[in-house]
């Protein structure tokens, strides 16, 4: 099975901690040019310096911020690589019950997940058909499949990316892009630590009491690791996952109650 990703550039965004920077590591492992993307420059340049250069490859980074679009597919243009693999990823949206968002939380969570998945992913594109190559896989959540109880706006917005990458990958499967979602289940990343504290502040119940009653859902009885939802990105970024295009790939150790 081919996992190398020797000469292939990789775009990974949100890559300063958890999930992305799991994901940058992992692809970095398999040989990719990695640029990493986030808003914390300090953080970026930590990051850069644990990306392993061992097979000759080069990595950089870009520092954007998801709240505007623009900026951000102008920054993107302006490295003038041409991307083999896109990550999309970002923070998650702020938590509570739907019912009390307002129109303000909806245009941010729009505006950070689709509105800058789909900018990079007009940025990337004509590069890939160039190539006959191309990999997004989108970073989104379980509640693509099924809402999470607290919160309302992601269960919103996260139903919005995974339709417009179905429809992508329909659009794009004929020049060797694929397109693809991987649905964490609850990682132990700081967007986790936030949803625990969050919990434990409304409800009055302790940290370790909340996290307990999470890992029970959780058929594996524990959180992921980053590094879990890592390899599953890393494999349909690469040339084994070839034949894999347009499906959710949730890996949350079996929380999900549906297929
Ligand atoms: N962890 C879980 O249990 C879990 C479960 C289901 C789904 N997810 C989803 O998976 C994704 C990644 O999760 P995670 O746990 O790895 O999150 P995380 O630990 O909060 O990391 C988020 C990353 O995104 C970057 N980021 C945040 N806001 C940004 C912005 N406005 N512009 C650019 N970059 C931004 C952060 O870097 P900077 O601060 O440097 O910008 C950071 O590198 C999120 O959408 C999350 O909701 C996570």
């Amino acid at each position: 099975m081919n996992l190398n990703l020797t000469h292939k550039n990789a775009l990974v965004c949100g890559s300063t901690q958890g999930i992305g920077k799991a994901s940058a590591i992992q692809l970095a492992t398999l040989g990719a040019n990695v640029t990493l993307v986030a808003r914390n420059e300090e953080k970026l340049n930590d990051v850069l310096s644990e990306l392993p250069t061992d097979q000759g490859q080069s990595h950089t980074y870009v520092v954007a911020d998801f709240l505007d679009p623009e900026k951000l597919q102008q920054k993107i243009s302006r490295t003038n690589h041409i991307y083999h693999i896109l990550i999309n990823n970002t923070g998650g949206p702020a938590a509570g019950p739907v019912f009390g968002a307002t129109l303000d939380e909806f245009e941010r969570a729009f505006t950070q997940h689709l509105k800058c998945n789909h900018v990079l992913v007009q940025s990337v594109v004509p590069g890939m058909k160039t190539e006959g190559y191309g990999r997004i896989i989108n970073v989104i959540s379980t509640s693509v499949k099924q809402p999470l109880n607290g919160l309302g706006v992601s269960n919103t917005i996260r139903g919005a990316v995974g339709n417009w990458s179905k429809t992508l990958a329909n659009e794009l499967g004929a020049y060797g892009i694929t397109v693809n979602n991987v649905l964490p289940g609850a990682t132990a990343t700081e967007r986790l630590n936030e949803i625990i504290n969050n919990k434990a502040k409304k409800t009055g119940k302790s940290v370790e009491e909340i996290s307990e009653t999470m890992m029970n859902e959780v058929p594996a009885k524990r959180f992921a690791k980053p590094e879990e939802i890592a390899n599953a990105i890393a494999f349909l970024a690469s040339e084994a996952a070839s034949y894999i295009n347009g499906i959710n790939v949730p890996v949350d150790g079996g929380r999900t109650k549906s297929l």
